[in-house]
């Protein structure tokens, strides 16, 4: 999928270009599917380019079958079903990957689902247990619950034996997450998350926080922190510049944390999909942990899937399908 020029969904174009070829370490991966993320809008925008010598198409994460090895790569079979942590290009029928970044298709799951695991995996796994450090008992706020993001931090919250709290913007939502095991629901329209938390937890509050607001919601996520809480921002919806009372942070001997999986280096990434591997991929194939899917596109159609995610009317994950490549 092109991106001749930036714009609203109308700019994505189905086009033939010429296959990647796999380089050092890499694999090439033939599609069946790839999955929208909120990233992918704001690259469309022009708000979000992808790193000189990446993939200039969008596309972060993908599954299918390996089609050929370049050099170096070991562990890894041609014809092996795979799913992928992608730096872009996942829009397409074939993908250039480095082979640290891909994953064995979970048991039980089928291959067009897997291909909306790795992104949300790798990003709740990393923030959430490998920064934050989330412990059994503990109490993690998830904003945005129903967001691709969410539907895995609640399961994956509840699963180490915390207790999770979420925020959504509609009833509809917030049962979504109550189905998921999310133990306390905020409906960030009508209700303050720093009050509704704080009376959840006896006045203590969060211990670790996962933010996708940024701005918006600086102040009262430090509000709603326990004593040696952790916020961890990941995404900045609600702007990115921010005044907080440092006071407050220090009272509560507060960690903040920024941090994105896109551009890291190719090392880092490689190590959290491990990570991925080992800690989350047996809770999915205990069913402990179940992918969320809203709805699978066929992925000449991601214009269309562009339109769902910024209508805000999804739960979980939007898929893109390369028609008849599954089978
Ligand atoms: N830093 C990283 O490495 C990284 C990696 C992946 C994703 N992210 C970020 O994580 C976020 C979720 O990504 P996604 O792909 O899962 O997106 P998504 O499915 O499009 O979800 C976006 C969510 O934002 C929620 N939201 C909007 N306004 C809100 C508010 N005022 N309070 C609480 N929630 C609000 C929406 O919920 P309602 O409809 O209920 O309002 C929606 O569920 C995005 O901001 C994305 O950029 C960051």
């Amino acid at each position: 999928m092109t991106l001749p020029e930036f714009g609203g969904p109308e700019a994505l174009r189905w086009a033939d270009v010429p296959d990647p070829v796999p380089g050092e370490g890499e694999v090439l991966v033939d599609v069946a599917a790839t999955a929208v993320n909120r990233a992918d809008l704001l690259q469309r925008q022009g708000r979000y380019s992808p790193k000189p010598g990446v993939s200039p198409y969008p596309g972060l994460e993908c599954s299918g079958r390996i089609a050929a090895l370049g050099p170096g790569v070991s562990g890894w079979a041609v014809g092996d079903e795979v799913c992928a942590l992608l730096a872009g290009g996942g829009y397409a029928e074939k993908v250039a990957v480095p082979f640290g970044q891909l994953l064995p298709v979970p048991e039980g799951v089928d291959l067009v689902t897997a291909a909306g695991l790795p992104e949300v995996a790798a990003t709740v796994w990393s923030n959430v247990f490998l920064v934050a450090h989330l412990r059994p008992g503990e109490t993690l706020l998830v904003h945005g619950g129903a967001s691709g993001i969410g539907t895995m931090a609640i399961q994956l919250g509840k699963a180490v034996g915390a207790r999770v709290a979420v925020t959504a913007g509609s009833a509809q939502k917030l049962a979504r997450c109550a189905e998921l095991g999310a133990d306390v629901l905020v409906d960030y329209r009508e209700q303050d998350f720093v009050e509704v938390v704080r009376e959840a937890t006896g006045g203590a509050g969060a211990d670790v926080i996962l933010d996708i607001m940024g701005a918006k919601y600086l102040q009262r996520n430090v509000d709603a922190l326990a004593v040696n809480g952790r916020l961890v921002v990941i995404g900045l919806q609600g702007g990115t510049k921010a005044e907080v009372d440092l006071s407050a942070m220090l009272a509560k001997r507060a960690a903040l944390v920024a941090t994105n999986l896109r551009g890291r280096p190719l090392g880092e990434k490689a190590a959290i999909v491990a990570a991925v591997r080992e800690h989350v991929w047996p809770l999915i194939e205990a069913g402990v942990v179940r992918p969320v899917v809203d709805r699978v596109l066929p992925v000449t159609e991601a214009a269309e899937a562009h339109r769902v995610i910024e209508s805000g009317a999804q739960v979980g994950k939007v898929l893109l399908e390369v028609p008849g490549a599954a089978r």
